[in-house]
């Protein structure tokens, strides 16, 4: 089983990791087209393969046609944010890049599951989806695990608890208008309302919505890479392993939600034929109103495309 990642920066490389750490995959390929970039990664994470007894093949390249074979590939190609930039401000430099990469997956591997990382996200799924021409079934965005494992973990720390009893799911846009649901966030079973003040809850809700610009203010150059590889990880694990998961993606709506032609967050079934059910859940009214304020930004930015 062939897993490749496009883009050996921060998150590609981290996906290369993460896979390793997993062992979701026998070989794995880490593509970029700058000169060298990916093979001193690819030779870096080899060489702790002894430490902790990786056995498949790592494997750094510029020659795109190692992409054949490949059962999943994730795209994580494209320009970081910088202090004060919005993902949006991303737009057009990276639907270049973004869609090179995807010609490069149609070519080479047409019948692979692709996994987009890059920002802004929700338009460059959409980038990969027209530009491949893949069934929408295997062309989906990695932001609501990531954007839920944040949630769940400022959950956790306002309690005091172990993050891996917090469930919760974010839905929409991975932007500033994602919607993290209060009512569904529990901590083993239990409601957040039940645990915490409601000006806690919604500390942490605002705090989720700006988790990645949190981070890049910090950073100063560069934006969050370790949990965006993991949570991209569990994404290809579901897919090559057949799991099953129940997982927030950025997936195409088509009527469900009311909301037809643009991707967005929502809670999905994976499995080997990548997206196999959209989870269609009862929203509040007001809960109604904010997904379609995330699907009229997402329609603005993908209207700003030229494909
Ligand atoms: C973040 C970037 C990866 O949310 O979008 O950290």
């Amino acid at each position: 089983m062939r897993l490749s990642i496009i883009g050996a920066g921060a998150v590609g490389t981290s996906c290369a990791h993460w896979a390793m750490v997993r062992g979701i995959a026998q070989e794995i390929v880490l593509f970029d087209i700058v000169p060298g970039l990916a093979q001193g990664k690819a030779l870096d994470l080899a060489q702790s393969a002894p430490l902790f007894g990786f056995s498949g093949k790592i494997i750094g390249t510029e020659d795109f046609s190692f992409l054949e074979e490949s059962e999943v590939v994730i795209i994580t190609a494209g320009k970081p944010r910088t202090p004060g930039m919005s993902r949006e401000d991303l737009l057009k430099i990276n639907a270049e890049i973004v869609k090179s990469c995807a010609e490069k997956v149609s070519k080479y591997a047409p019948f692979s599951k692709v996994i987009v990382v890059s920002n802004p996200l929700d338009a460059m799924v959409y980038v990969t989806y027209r530009t491949t021409g893949f069934p929408k079934e295997r062309v989906m965005g990695m932001a609501g695990v990531l954007d839920t494992a944040r949630y769940r973990y400022f959950i956790a720390e306002a309690l005091g608890v172990s993050p891996k009893d917090v469930q919760a799911l974010v839905m929409g846009v991975h932007g500033d208008l994602m919607i993290p649901l209060v009512r569904l966030a529990n901590v083993g079973g239990i409601p957040i309302t039940e645990l915490l003040p409601l000006d806690k809850i919604q500390e942490i809700v605002e705090r989720t919505k700006f988790g990645g610009g949190e981070i890049v203010s910090l950073l100063k150059t560069g934006s969050a890479f370790t949990t965006p590889g993991l949570a991209t990880i569990e994404m290809a694990e579901s897919i090559l392993k057949d799991e099953k998961r129940v997982l927030s993606c950025s997936v195409l709506l088509d009527g469900e939600y009311g909301i037809s032609g643009v991707f967005l967050g929502v809670p999905v079934i994976l499995g080997k034929r990548g997206v196999e059910k959209i989870i269609e859940i009862k929203l509040t009214e007001e809960e109604r109103e904010l997904l379609e304020s995330c699907a009229k930004a997402c329609k603005k930015l993908i209207d700003l495309l030229t494909l």
